[in-house]
């Protein structure tokens, strides 16, 4: 949440933040803004509410320097204004700051030492850039000086970048729980929220870890503790493709994604299998599992849907329970845990503050731990016990769509890995270059679909303000998953319902024409109560969407699908509600892939 982009040493340090911030945006955008400096030109700083684009219309010529810093926002304290948009300024005007995540303690830093300054936003940030003012105006301290010092008593997470405008080569970063990294490049470097953001400038990069304090100028990256001690860090080189972050001629990546999905199931078979067929899977990992009697399951949104997806394959193949936790939950609420517990976190982004803060409490019961992850180097890879990487490549899109199927796949070669490992004949049984094959097959027939459920769509969804997905058994949990794309995207107020749970209460919403989508993968005897509780709803006057596999299809039935594995119907069950849910949104003239409210990466708690 939030995007952070610095760079020194530059020429073009207002186009290098500009092309940074639009490549951030999916982080926020509800406000943003760039201040500009350089030795031979007038510091600016420009601000506005909107997006990016709206930013850039507000910029003249005139705001042009070698070094700066920009921020694109999601508001967690104080609306969407100008004056709330970062970056943030002393009284005075000489620091500038960015921030992304939150101060927890900021009233108090605020009552204790700012009780005479005056503010002019709400912001915990702006608490932030006063105090670090404080300490350099009134204890004449350097400006590393007084930044360390106001560091040490901030609390909360944060990735800063400060400016003092008096030194128009210097930028100060630091972090704590909120992504940040730096980018080196030839005469210039830089830092950011992320690498994608950077790769047009630089494919070589250097972490930061939490509680460390970096000074970059244009020819030096200087990385120290909070007491200045220096700490030495080598540099990587990122493998990244420009080519991947854009949309080509895809009105919404959200589509480009979703049609993305048969590549992927093929890209995870040639990653997690050998040439003999054989499971390419770290065996640290796979002997973790063996060792464990519960397998933890913790995530956000759409990847806590998707460990759903895969606990009856996992519980099959591993012979071990396997229990899903909300990250937000779990945090504050851990359950009495198993004697031998391995904990699966599953995040396309890596970054998510609610399954961090999960792991960080893993981590110091000296448990196992394993991250599932699309953002190879990310927070949670890092400092997870093992790393599988879903290599579905970027997801820009806000609503996650080949990262759900991506993290389900992946964890069917851990589980058919886990279990051979094992001797489990239901493993060795389980043909899963096959069966995912038969995946990619199922999806591609789905997405050949598309103009077929755009009507469906139109006919059926038009002004709709309120639906149900509703399943069994598997079906139960993609209806989950279908129900959050649909309200995430389109803002239909949607619930995702057990099928037969209905009429324990929520039947009495059902109105004439209130759309019910029944998902019935091929399982004869749940499909045939399915239909029965489909058919309770159309006798009060629902309107029936049925969204059937082959097998147990008739011909009445809205969309029919291929029949896959039932270890895997909910990847291609998935399909025909992400594309509902986008020509929902579409359709509606809404912005698909920055829904209201959302960013991509959630990086606060
Ligand atoms: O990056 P993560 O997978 O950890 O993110 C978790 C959720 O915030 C995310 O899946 C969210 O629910 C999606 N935007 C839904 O489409």
């Amino acid at each position: 949440m939030c995007g952070i982009v610095g760079v020194v040493g530059s020429k073009n340090a207002t186009d290098i933040l500009m092309q940074g911030l639009e490549k951030l945006e999916y982080r926020g955008y509800d406000s943003a803004g760039i201040f500009v400096n350089g030795q031979k030109t007038a510091a600016k700083l420009v601000k506005s509410v909107g997006r990016i684009a709206d930013l850039r219309a507000k910029l003249g010529i005139d705001v042009s320097g070698t070094s700066g810093i920009g921020h694109t926002r999601w508001a967690t304290h104080g609306k969407p204004t100008e004056d709330n948009a970062h970056p943030h300024t002393s009284s005075s005007g000489r620091f500038v700051l960015v921030h992304n995540g939150v101060i927890e303690n900021f009233v108090e830093l605020k009552n204790e030492f700012l009780m005479n300054d005056s503010f002019k936003g709400q912001t915990d940030t702006e608490i932030a850039v006063h105090l670090i003012a404080k300490f350099a105006e009134e204890e004449n301290l350097t400006t590393l000086e007084a930044f360390k010092k106001a560091l040490k008593l901030i609390q909360g997470s944060y990735a800063f970048a400060l400016m003092d405008r008096e030194d128009a080569d210097l930028i100060y970063v630091a972090k704590n729980k909120s992504p940040l990294l730096i980018g080196l490049g030839d005469g210039y470097n830089m830092v950011c929220s992320d690498a994608m953001a950077m790769i047009r400038e630089t494919s070589e990069f250097m972490e930061i870890h939490d509680k460390e304090l970096v000074v970059l100028t244009k020819d030096k990256v200087e990385v120290m503790d909070y007491e200045g001690q220096i700490i030495s860090r080598d540099s990587y080189t990122a493998e990244l493709d420009l080519s991947d972050i854009g949309k080509g001629t895809y009105p919404f990546y959200m589509l480009k994604e979703i049609d993305e999905q048969p590549a992927v199931m093929r890209k995870l078979i040639a990653t997690y299998t050998n040439e003999d067929g054989t499971m390419k899977v770290d065996q640290d990992i796979i002997k973790g599992i063996q060792e464990a009697d519960r397998i933890y399951i913790i995530a956000a949104g759409t990847s806590y849907h998707a460990g759903f997806g895969a606990k009856m394959m996992l519980e099959a193949l591993t012979d071990t329970p396997v229990e899903l936790g909300l990250a937000s939950e779990w945090g504050y609420d851990m359950p009495l845990l198993s004697k031998k517990p391995f904990f699966i976190f599953l995040s396309q982004s890596g970054e998510t503050a609610d399954s961090r803060q999960v792991l960080v409490k893993v981590n110091e019961l000296g448990l196992p731990s394993l991250t599932v992850t699309n953002v190879p180097g990310s927070t949670l890879s890092r400092e997870a016990t093992y790393t599988m990487l879903i290599g579905a490549g970027p997801e820009i899109a806000v609503a996650s769509t080949k990262a759900y199927t991506g993290q389900i796949a992946t964890l069917a070669f851990l589980a058919k890995a886990v279990g051979e490992a094992e001797g489990q004949a239901k493993a060795k049984d389980f043909d899963l270059v096959k069966e995912l094959s038969l995946v990619a097959q199922s999806i591609e027939s789905t997405l050949s679909e598309k103009d077929e459920i755009a009507a469906i769509v139109s006919e059926l969804l038009p002004t709709t303000r309120s639906a149900f997905y509703i399943g069994r058994k598997q079906d139960y949990y993609v209806a989950m998953e279908a129900s959050l794309k649909l309200k995430e995207i389109s803002y239909i107020q949607c619930e995702g319902f057990a099928a037969g749970e209905l009429k324990h209460g929520t039947i009495s919403l059902i109105e004439k024409g209130t759309p019910v989508l029944a998902l019935i993968s091929n399982n004869e005897e749940v499909a045939a109560h399915t239909r029965g509780n489909v058919m309770e709803t159309v006798a009060r006057g629902a309107s029936a969407i049925t969204i059937v596999e082959e097998g147990v299809a008739r011909e009445d039935d809205t969309i029919v699908i291929n029949q896959v594995h039932p270890y895997l119907s909910a990847i291609s069950m998935v399909i025909p509600t992400q594309l509902i849910a986008y020509y929902a949104s579409m359709q509606r003239g809404l912005d698909v892939d920055k829904p209201r409210n959302l960013a991509k990466a959630v990086t606060v708690e």
